[in-house]
């Protein structure tokens, strides 16, 4: 693994690694704190669009492995603007160990990747979010003991989330369902790589439009933002068919009655789903939220840090 910018980048053996580095790490932090492995490295932190979570847990991951991160606003760098990506990359991986991007376009990620000599790691673009990926089913291990053969159900808009869920289940083997309104749907190609890695691994992906029937016997519902950013001239419009997709007690009840809830957060309360749920018994909302920080400790340890050649002799 060089660059972390899609979850289908990694195999089965490194999303399993990856996920093992995370538990290990966060056991590590919980009992007296992580090993200073990436002293003296140095995460750059772009960011085109506002941030609570990707922010601070990079920040606070970097920090507790003994390195530090450098956050950079939008106005700073005007990514491609006040100069091009390329040069963006060529310069900045110059000076620190590691490049954390949060973009619109997906090939602003992969252009950084591409001219940069360090590893860059995709913090959200308008293709994926693999870090929330990680950080979700890091959550659905802790919670249900298992991903592989589970029904993981996202409720709403095809989006960045939902895809690099897609992704993560077709890798570990579980059943993953997107309810989507007509038009919102995730697109083919996305599907089509994903049902191939999800033959492999025993899992499967189905895309359905009643909200109804995705969440009947599910394991996990999921939901995220009927408006991602970059989409806020589209609000209106995508209020009008998005609210039989709320996640509330009455879809709940439709799932498996361990079932767990999750959302990548920020989330619109009353929108795409109730207080009630969030902050009911079968919430890991805010688990998933923290597992940002383990989730990415283990890519910055394992791009930066050597941690892959570690893991394998241990
Ligand atoms: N879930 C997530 O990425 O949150 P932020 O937008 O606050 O980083
Ligand atoms: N789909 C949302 C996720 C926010 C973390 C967005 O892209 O805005």
């Amino acid at each position: 693994m060089k660059h972390f910018l899609a979850i289908a980048d990694l195999s089965t053996a490194e999303f399993n690694q990856v996920l093992s580095t995370a538990k290990k790490l966060k056991a590590e932090w919980r009992k007296r704190g992580n090993k200073p492995i990436l002293k003296n490295k140095t995460l750059g932190m772009v960011f085109q669009k506002p941030s609570l979570r990707t922010r601070v847990s990079f920040d606070m991951a970097m920090l507790q492995l003994g390195g530090q991160a450098l956050y950079l606003s939008p106005n700073e760098i005007g990514l491609g603007q006040r100069e091009s990506v390329g040069d963006v990359a060529r310069v900045l991986s110059r000076f620190v160990d590691g490049i954390m991007a949060r973009v619109f376009a997906h090939a602003h990620v992969t252009e950084l990747a591409q001219y940069s000599r360090v590893p860059v790691i995709n913090g959200l673009s308008d293709h994926e979010h693999p870090c929330q990926a990680l950080a979700d089913v890091l959550t659905i291990v802790e919670w249900r003991g298992k991903l592989k053969g589970l029904k993981v159900v996202f409720l709403g808009d095809g989006n960045n989330v939902a895809r690099s869920l897609m992704f993560a289940c077709a890798l570990g083997g579980a059943h993953f369902v997107c309810a989507s309104p007509q038009g919102y749907a995730l697109d083919d190609a996305s599907v089509a790589q994903a049902r191939a890695l999800a033959k492999k691994s025993g899992g499967s992906v189905e895309l359905l439009v009643d909200p109804k029937a995705a969440a009947r016997a599910a394991d996990v519902l999921y939901a995220d933002t009927w408006t991602s950013m970059g989409q806020e001239a589209e609000a209106a419009e995508r209020a009008k068919v998005f609210p039989p997709y709320q996640v509330n007690a009455a879809l709940v009840a439709l799932a498996k009655p361990n079932a767990i809830v999750l959302h990548c957060l920020p989330a619109h309360r009353g929108v795409e789903i109730t207080d009630e749920v969030m902050d009911g018994p079968q919430s890991a909302i805010f688990d998933q939220a923290e597992n940002r920080m383990h989730a990415q400790k283990a890519i910055v340890a394992i791009l930066m840090g050597g941690q892959a050649r570690r893991v394998k002799k241990a």
